[in-house]
């Protein structure tokens, strides 16, 4: 059963396989995402450690000058995604998007060199990786957090990788529409238009988009600029997860400085984020920067949090709050409380299940010693692969597959998940 499961995922990362990168899915999402590669280089890296490796030099080998890694390439011209290169206008070799999204890959990267067979082989690719990764890092920390608060902040909602989250609903109403090129959106030809952002959310997208790209996509100015400015915990985590797991891999390979620069990162991050643990709801919550307020929004974005080093008592307060959560969702876990008012089970991150999100949570509860909840989480993803493929995401109530199918993160988690966790079915 779990070797045929594992063979089913290596077929859907051959099916979205282009040579030297993947597609999160054919159809709805035709080029390379910036994490959906890291995270599906994990799965890669089981069977086929030089593929890995590739993935993620791709990745980087489109990073901008100033360390912005963007989160979309446009590897080749496909005109069923919308906003594709000729909006973006991002004046880029290959063109590519001109926002980030969660820097995984300085985590990916990490894992995947420990574990590695092909010593060599690993260690002249971290070598060449690390400054480049390092670089996003910094990047994040003068261009998005230009106050040195320790925290960064998203600019569009896209760039959180949690797309259309209730977080960010009242932030979003202030953005503007006026001026808004008039388009057609492709994403609902490949998709249950229900299950999708609505369209008064996609003109603020656009909105953003146009906006900075009328400022030349210089990032030095874009933070000040935007009107949307969002710290988010889960973000924010992963971006401490990964400075923190650079700097052992730059211990590792000699370059000390790497090594201190993104301890620092990681202690001043970690010290930071309990600015955001919201009592009311006993969880992490997204801030407002525009604003300078907490936003109550009980979403799995304050969840994720626990992907990085938080304090043990915080980790523990996540374990039981996703615990509350078990007794109204029979998937673990919600991208939003099922009790909230605005959980909505089958829209885009207002209340499905993401296995990539469950992986990241479940690896940082066990390594703060919550073992229990982190075996229930790993278990229900191969429970909802059981019951439902490969999909996108899934309904937390009743297990249905949603979005695009045969996507290639779920599959990856799901190879990573086997080959590493001891009897998650
Ligand atoms: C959606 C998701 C985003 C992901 C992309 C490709 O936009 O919200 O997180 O990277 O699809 O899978």
């Amino acid at each position: 059963m779990r070797q045929d499961l594992i063979e089913q995922a290596r077929g859907v990362l051959r099916r979205n396989d282009r040579g030297a990168y993947t597609v999160p899915t054919h159809g709805l999402y035709p080029f390379q995402w910036n994490w959906d590669s890291a995270l599906s280089a994990l799965g890669f890296s089981h069977f086929d450690e030089a593929r890995a490796w590739t993935e993620i030099e791709t990745l980087f080998a489109h990073q901008w000058a100033d360390g912005m890694v963007p989160h979309i390439i446009f590897h080749q011209q496909d005109d069923g995604y919308f906003p594709g290169p000729d909006v973006w206008d991002t004046g880029r070799p290959v063109p590519t998007s001109g926002i980030t999204q969660p820097a995984v890959a300085g985590f990916a990267i990490r894992r995947i060199f420990d574990r590695a067979g092909n010593r060599t082989l690993a260690e002249r690719k971290a070598r060449a990786l690390l400054p480049r990764v390092h670089a996003w890092h910094q990047w994040f920390y003068r261009d998005r957090d230009p106050q040195g608060t320790g925290l960064v902040a998203i600019l569009h909602p896209w760039e959180s990788g949690r797309d259309n989250s209730v977080d960010w609903d009242d932030a979003f109403d202030r953005v503007p529409t006026d001026g808004v090129m008039p388009f057609r959106r492709r994403d609902t030809a490949h998709a249950n238009p229900a299950h999708r952002p609505t369209d008064e959310q996609y003109k603020r997208y656009i909105w953003l988009v146009q906006h900075f790209r009328s400022l030349g996509w210089d990032n030095a100015k874009l933070h000040d600029a935007s009107p949307f400015r969002i710290v988010d915990p889960g973000f924010n985590a992963i971006l401490i997860r990964s400075c923190s797991d650079l700097a052992g891999l730059a211990e590792k390979l000699g370059e000390m400085e790497i090594a201190e620069q993104s301890r620092a990162f990681a202690t001043r991050g970690i010290a930071a984020m309990d600015t955001l643990w919201n009592g009311k709801l006993g969880q992490y919550a997204c801030q407002d920067r525009a604003l300078g307020a907490l936003i109550d929004s009980p979403s799995i974005g304050g969840l994720l949090a626990a992907f990085c080093a938080i304090p043990e008592h915080r980790a523990q307060a996540i374990a039981e709050r996703i615990g509350k959560l078990a007794q109204s969702a029979r998937f673990l876990v919600p991208s939003h409380d099922p009790e909230a008012p605005e959980f909505d089970s089958l829209r885009y991150w207002r209340g499905p299940v993401w296995l990539i999100v469950n992986y990241m949570i479940a690896d940082g509860l066990k390594n703060a010693g919550q073992r229990a909840m982190s075996e229930r989480i790993f278990s229900d993803c191969i429970r909802l692969i059981e019951e439902s493929g490969f999909a996108e995401y899934y309904d937390p109530i009743t297990a249905e597959g949603c979005g695009g199918g045969d996507f290639t993160w779920t599959a990856a988690m799901v190879i990573e998940i086997l080959s590493t966790q001891k009897a998650p079915a």
